[in-house]
C-alpha cells in the first residue's frame, strides 16, 4: 500500500457570526466539522458534496490559507500547523492550488508569462531569473498551450485554455500535492473532458497527488481513486472508486448518484431517482445526531439523537467508511463517465 502524502485528524472550521451594535459573536458556522482522511502518494481524492458543506474551506484549510479551529494536517511527515517561517515558506511550495473560474482567478493586466511566472517570483530560489522566460514556455508547453503565447492576456484565451494557464501556475513550483477546487465546473462538458485527460497526464508524468473538489459526482468519477461525500461540514462516506459508485451504502451519496444522468437510453427508464426532500440545512445550526436525519428517507429516532461515526461497513462486497447508522448497499444504475464523451481530446486545445 502507498504512503500518505497528507493526513488530515478531525479538522474543524468554525466561523464567527456576529451581531448586536457591539458585533459579539452569536454564532458559528460549522463549515468543517471533524474530518479525518489519509491523501496517498500518487493518488487522486475526489472530495463531492453540494454547495456549501465545507469543500472549499477544507481546501483552504490543507494549504493553511486558514487556520483551523482545531485538528491537524500532516503534511509530508511534517505537523503543517506548527510550522513558522522559513520552513512553512518551504512547505507552501509543496502544496498548489488550482482555483474555479479561471475568469476571475487570473489577472487580466498581466500577460501570461507573467501569471505562469509569479511563484517564481514568490520562490525566486527555484528557477534562476535568466531561466524564467523559458521556464514559463516549457509549463505552457506542457499544458498543450502555443509557448508562443506568452506575452498574451488571459482574455485572449478560452475558458478551457485559461484553466490551463491556472494548471500551469499550480505546477510551477514542482509540488507534490495539488488541490483542485472545482478546477472545470465552470466549463462546457466537452472541455471539463481535455481539462480532466491532462491532469491525469500531468499526474502521471510529475508524481503528484490530487485532492479533485466537485460538486457534481461524474466530473470525479474517472480521476478518482478514492472519493469522499461531504454533507454539511462532515465525511459521509469515503472508499474506492468501485465502492462509491458501485456499491454505496449512505443514503446520501445514493440521492446524489441517483440524480447523476445516465448515457444510456435503455438504462434511463430503469433508474430510479431518490428525491430528496427540503434543502440543505444551515451549518450554523446544524441538525443533531446524523446531519443528514431532516432529509433522509431512511431516518430513525436513533438518527435524530446517535451521531453515525465514520466506520468501516459492509457494502456488499467488502467494507468501506460510511457514516450511516443503517449503512446498506444499493446498486445504482451505471451513470456516465465524463472523459468518455471525447477520449482523442487528450491535449487538443481547449
Ligand atoms: N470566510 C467565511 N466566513 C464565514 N462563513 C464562511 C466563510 N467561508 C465559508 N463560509 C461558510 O461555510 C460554509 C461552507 O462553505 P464552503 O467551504 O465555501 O463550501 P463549498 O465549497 O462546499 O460550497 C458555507 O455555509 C459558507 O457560507
Ligand atoms: S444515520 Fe439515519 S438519518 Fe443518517 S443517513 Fe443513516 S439512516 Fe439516514
Ligand atoms: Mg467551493
Amino acid at each position: 500500500m502507498a504512503e500518505a502524502i497528507l493526513t488530515a485528524t478531525d479538522l474543524v472550521k468554525y466561523y464567527p457570526i456576529k451581531g448586536g451594535v457591539l458585533r459579539r459573536t452569536v454564532g458559528q458556522v460549522k463549515a468543517v466539522d471533524g474530518v479525518s482522511f489519509e491523501l496517498l502518494k500518487g493518488e487522486t481524492l475526489g472530495i463531492v458534496g453540494e454547495s456549501g458543506c465545507g469543500k472549499s474551506t477544507l481546501g483552504r484549510l490543507l494549504m493553511r490559507l486558514e487556520e483551523p479551529t482545531s485538528g491537524s494536517v500532516v503534511f509530508d511527515g511534517v505537523d503543517m500547523y506548527a510550522q513558522k517561517g522559513r520552513a512553512m515558506r518551504k512547505l507552501r511550495r509543496d502544496i498548489q492550488i488550482v482555483f474555479q473560474d479561471p475568469y476571475t482567478s487570473l489577472n487580466p493586466r498581466k500577460t501570461v508569462g507573467d501569471i505562469i511566472g509569479e511563484p517564481f517570483d514568490i520562490h525566486p530560489d527555484v528557477v534562476p531569473k535568466k531561466g524564467r522566460r523559458k521556464a514559463v514556455q516549457d509549463l505552457l508547453d506542457l499544458v498543450g498551450l502555443n509557448p508562443e503565447h506568452i506575452n498574451r492576456y488571459p482574455h485572449q484565451f478560452s475558458g478551457g485554455q485559461r484553466q490551463r494557464i491556472g494548471i500551469a501556475r499550480g505546477i510551477a513550483l514542482n509540488p507534490k500535492v495539488l488541490i483542485c477546487d472545482e478546477p472545470v465546473s465552470a466549463l462546457d462538458v466537452s472541455v471539463q473532458a481535455q481539462v480532466v485527460n491532462l491532469m491525469e497526464k500531468l499526474q502521471d508524468e510529475l508524481g503528484l497527488s490530487y485532492i479533485f473538489i466537485a460538486h457534481d459526482l461524474s466530473v470525479v468519477r474517472h480521476i478518482s481513486d478514492r472519493v469522499g461525500v461531504m454533507y454539511l461540514g462532515k465525511m459521509a462516506e469515503l472508499g474506492e472508486e468501485d465502492d462509491i459508485y458501485g456499491r454505496p451504502t449512505h443514503p446520501y451519496t445514493q440521492a446524489l448518484l441517483s440524480a447523476v444522468p445516465v448515457p444510456d437510453p435503455t438504462l434511463r427508464d430503469k433508474r430510479e431517482q431518490i428525491v430528496l426532500k427540503g434543502d440543505v440545512p444551515s451549518p450554523a445550526n446544524p441538525p443533531s445526531g446524523c446531519r443528514f436525519h431532516t432529509r433522509c428517507w431512511k431516518a430513525q429516532d436513533k438518527c435524530k439523537t446517535d451521531l453515525p461515526l465514520l466506520e468501516m461497513r459492509p457494502d456488499g462486497a467488502g467494507e468501506h467508511l460510511s457514516a450511516c447508522h443503517f449503512a446498506a448497499p444499493r446498486e445504482i444504475i451505471e451513470t456516465i463517465d465524463l472523459t468518455e464523451v471525447d477520449p482523442t481530446a487528450q491535449t487538443a486545445g481547449a
